[in-house]
């Protein structure tokens, strides 16, 4: 099927099977290789991407269903983005896998008022897994956007 997906601000075109999964298409489609396939399975979020300002797991939703929506890569995120200044500032990565997905939720919650204290931030990144133990450097950047 010929699909029309929003992304990060321009239309993107590709001609895929019904089943094929959005992190597939950005990408080998658009060459937009910040969404990460670990688990593959929605577990981990490194393939975050926001999906009208809602972090999804790229690799379970099926590319179909994101045509209508806008979709939003770590590609996206402008650099001197608050969030992207805190992770920066904060050191709050080591080899970056998880990164992407959670400069991507904690956009989110920074935007939608749920990174009121640490608590709240531990439970938004529940669906992100950093492996690296980067945990504590991620929470007071969102922290820290968040004031
Ligand atoms: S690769 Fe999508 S949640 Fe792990
Ligand atoms: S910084 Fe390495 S997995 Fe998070």
């Amino acid at each position: 099927m010929n699909l029309a997906l929003r992304v990060n601000g321009r239309t993107i075109h590709a001609d895929v099977e019904p089943e094929t999964m959005l992190v597939d298409v950005l990408r080998e489609h658009a060459g937009l290789t910040g969404p990460r396939v670990t688990c593959g399975v929605g577990l981990c979020g490194t393939c975050t991407v926001l999906m009208d300002e809602q972090p999804v797991s790229a690799c379970i939703l099926m590319a179909p269903l994101a045509q209508g929506t806008e979709i939003t890569t770590i590609e996206g995120i402008p650099e001197d983005d608050a969030v992207v200044r805190c992770f920066d500032r904060h050191h709050a990565f080591q080899c970056g896998f998880c990164i992407p997905g959670m400069v991507l939720t904690g956009r989110a919650m920074v935007a939608e008022g749920h990174a009121a204290d640490r608590e709240e931030i531990r439970e938004g990144l529940g669906g992100n897994l950093c492996r690296c133990g980067c945990y504590l450097k991620i929470i007071d950047a969102i922290e820290e956007a968040a004031q």
